[in-house]
């Protein structure tokens, strides 16, 4: 039997798969089980920034692995204490409080129920095509149809107004409003950078009206746009900054970052079994240190730069749009996506969707000026050919 066949033997069926089987990867390559070589643009969905076996967060994990995995916070300990700190001191200015969790949708989950609690408001403001996530919270927070209507009804009191709108906005936010939500750089609703002007704005709205500003930088933190965390572009300072993906180098884990206007929570009121783990914390505090020592968010800023400039010269009668910010980059295209991710693969480049027409790329924030090139020349190849039909789905 082969990978592929074990697998959808017993697959609960919620994933559209690609049909090869990843077996092992470096850096920003990875390997499948027939020993063909990707360059990796799809990095984990963005958990991947450090890249794959990054020996640092590998040497980290193994060692605290011997030491200590599991230890729930009714208990202190000195490798939570350290990332707690550690955390504070990369964060937006007046982020001063931390509540540790496993994953993007935790995160997002509990910012929500934080606003909730310590406004006394029900009510929360979301941005149409934003993505928050998938439990019942984060999901009432996404957009998205296709996820959020086979599960209604869904927690009362969310709407939506279009992102970058900032009059509409300004409609919404009234003295129910718990929080606004909001990504800087909206991932999967299509790699769409928000303007200064909306995300100030939005700032100033829940500043003047009572309600919490929730950013949440799950997917654009750590280094992705060319900065530690994208709301440092524009000096954003969110009162909840919600975090996850490559927190940990690639192991499981996310978090809530919380400032003055929220303060110091009650006792029990929320909580976590793994929240704070030292096994995840000790990969983040090595994940942390590797970016900072190895000036990735400036890495990722330049790279990205040249990469938006040289998929911005291919000339192909499919591509609308480029855009993006550091390495978190997007090309919409005039036709559906799939048979492009299709064509990438067998040229040995591995991307993602945004959406059903925008193909992006969220690369390891390792990968090297060559490998990138080579992956925009499979790119141009693919744009520039006429598109091979087929069945496989994306
Ligand atoms: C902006 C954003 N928020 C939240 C999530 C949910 O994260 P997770 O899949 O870890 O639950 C994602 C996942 O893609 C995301 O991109």
């Amino acid at each position: 039997m082969t990978i592929q066949e074990q697998e959808n033997r017993y697959t609960s069926g919620l994933y559209t798969k690609r049909p090869i089987a990843i077996v092992r990867g470096m850096g920003a390559r990875l390997w499948d089980s027939d020993g063909r070589v990707y360059i990796d643009c799809a990095g984990a969905q963005g958990a991947g920034n450090l890249g794959h076996a990054n020996p640092a967060v590998a040497e980290a994990i193994a060692t605290q692995a011997r030491t200590l995995i599991s230890c729930p916070e009714m208990f202190y300990n000195d490798k939570r204490a350290e990332l707690m700190e550690r955390l504070v001191g990369i964060a937006p200015a007046g982020l001063s409080h931390v509540f540790l969790c496993n994953s993007g949708t935790e995160a997002v989950e509990a910012a929500l129920k934080f606003a909730r609690l310590v406004t006394g408001r029900r009510e929360v403001v979301a941005t149409m095509r934003g993505f928050h996530g998938r439990t019942m919270g984060a999901l009432s927070a996404t957009w998205e149809k296709k996820y959020r209507e086979p599960f209604e009804p869904l927690v009362p009191g969310f709407r939506h107004v279009a992102y970058n709108d900032l009059a509409a906005l300004d409609q919404a936010v009234n003295d129910q409003t718990a929080a606004v939500i909001l990504e800087v750089v909206q991932g999967e609703g299509g790699v769409r950078p928000g303007s200064p002007e909306f995300l100030r704005g939005a700032q100033a709205l829940c500043r003047q009206r009572g309600a919490l500003l929730i950013v949440d930088e799950v997917q654009t933190g750590f280094g992705r746009t060319g900065a530690m965390f994208a709301c440092e572009h524009l000096g954003l300072q969110p009162d909840l900054m919600c975090v996850a993906k490559s927190m940990a180098g690639g192991l499981p884990m996310g978090a809530v970052l919380m400032g003055e206007r929220v303060g110091v929570l009650p006792a029990q009121v929320h909580g976590s079994t793994f929240g704070g783990n030292p096994l995840a914390c000790a990969a983040s505090l090595a994940a942390i240190d590797y970016l900072e020592s190895n000036h990735l968010p400036e890495h990722a800023a330049e790279l990205g730069t040249w990469f938006m400039a040289r998929l911005s010269r291919i000339q192909s009668p499919v591509i609308r749009e480029v855009r993006g910010k550091g390495l978190m980059v997007g090309i919409e295209l005039k036709q559906k996506v799939t048979p492009y991710l299709q064509g990438l693969m067998a040229e040995g480049v591995l991307a993602l969707p945004a959406g059903l027409t925008v193909l992006r790329f969220l690369p390891p924030l390792v990968i090297s000026q060559a490998e990138l090139a080579q992956a925009a020349d499979a790119v141009e190849m693919v744009l520039t050919q006429p598109v091979r039909e087929s069945s496989a789905a994306e």
